[in-house]
């Protein structure tokens, strides 16, 4: 009797440890967590995967940053369009939280429409989660905006409507929230330039023009740093790299300085385009993220980013050489590593 409890004693301890150690296993599989940022390589989330989210925006809900972009983890199916969410606490280490959107062409658009750039805004009067994308024929004729909702950050967004802003043509769009918690839109206006505009209380609308910046520009981003703001974009060269440029103005509706170059010229942006500007107010300083993509149309799954902590102040804004960094998301310091 005693050696069968013993036999029974060896077995349920040795289910206890195999257990344990699949479950220790299962955890380094899903969370593989990095401390450095490494710009221009791929970029692991929380499953390993490379994350998909191109071209994107990223919105803070209490601690947690929400990653939007375009799914290309497929390539660009021409039927559907995708847009990915992905979570993360520090900027670096990013959990995906799945496809929010997998739409058909909205209404009359051909089957062959374009999504892309698609920004999420958070409005807290109506508690909903508005995404705004740029919705297109494939000839990039039809220059609109799309909107859709949800009640939650990673649910399934429905589309609402499409337009173009206060009647003018939108290609590329960018998303700024001022510190005073207003939210913009950046659009690109082929014929005049690009437009910084006021979002309706609900968001739903394009309301307000601030300004038409009269460079033509996409990719467009804005910060506001120390009381000045700082707008950048690319010119408008496909999906090849080009030279991004940054301009200054005290507020938003102008006057906006000429523009300047944000790295050396003959590296092209170092293979990138930009997307967006983070700021990250910490405890001891805030520091300024250039979000850039490198596209690789031919291999889209394999688009990459760079992303790295900008030198900025003074009217002045320039993107260091890539190298891997590190953030100290609480104290906001950015430490460029060898
Ligand atoms: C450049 C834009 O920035 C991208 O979003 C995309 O629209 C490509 N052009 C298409 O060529």
């Amino acid at each position: 009797m005693k050696s069968v409890n013993y036999l029974l004693f060896i077995w349920i301890i040795g289910i206890i440890l195999s257990d344990a150690c699949e479950a220790k296993a299962q955890s380094s599989i899903n969370q593989p967590v990095s401390d450095r940022f490494k710009p221009g390589e791929t970029w692991p989330d929380s499953n390993g995967n490379h994350i998909q989210a191109h071209g994107g925006g990223i919105i803070k809900i209490k601690k947690s940053y929400f990653w939007y972009g375009e799914q290309r983890g497929n390539g660009l199916d021409p039927k559907y369009r995708y847009v990915s969410c992905y979570s993360s606490k520090d900027l670096l280490n990013w959990k995906f939280r799945g496809n929010v959107v997998k739409m058909l062409p909205p209404d009359s658009l051909s089957s062959n429409w374009v999504l892309e750039r698609p920004k999420v805004f958070y409005n807290a009067a109506t508690k909903k989660y508005v995404m705004y994308s740029h919705v297109d024929d494939r000839n990039y004729k039809v220059a609109q905006v799309g909107i859709a909702t949800c009640d939650t950050p990673d649910g399934t967004f429905k589309f609402v409507r499409r337009f173009r802003p206060l009647g003018h043509e939108s290609r590329d769009i960018g998303q700024f929230i001022d510190d005073d918690g207003t939210a913009y839109l950046v659009f690109e206006d082929r014929p005049f330039g690009f437009r910084i505009a006021r979002l309706s209380d609900d968001y739903m609308d394009v309301e307000k023009e601030m300004t038409l910046v009269k460079a033509h520009m996409e990719g467009g981003a804005i910060v506001h740093y120390n009381g000045l703001y700082y707008s950048i974009g690319s010119a408008l060269t496909g999906w090849n790299a080009n030279p991004n440029k940054y301009s200054t103005a005290p507020s938003l509706e102008g006057p906006w300085s000429d523009f300047k170059d944000i790295a050396p010229v003959k590296t092209n942006t170092y293979g990138s385009q930009s997307t967006m500007l983070i700021k990250v107010v910490g405890s001891k300083k805030s520091t300024v993220i250039f979000m850039g993509d490198i596209w690789k149309p031919k291999t889209q799954y394999d688009s990459r980013y760079i992303w790295m902590p900008l030198e900025i102040g003074d009217g002045k804004l320039w993107l260091p050489e890539p190298r891997p960094w590190k953030l100290n998301i609480k104290t906001g310091e950015a430490t460029i590593l060898f």
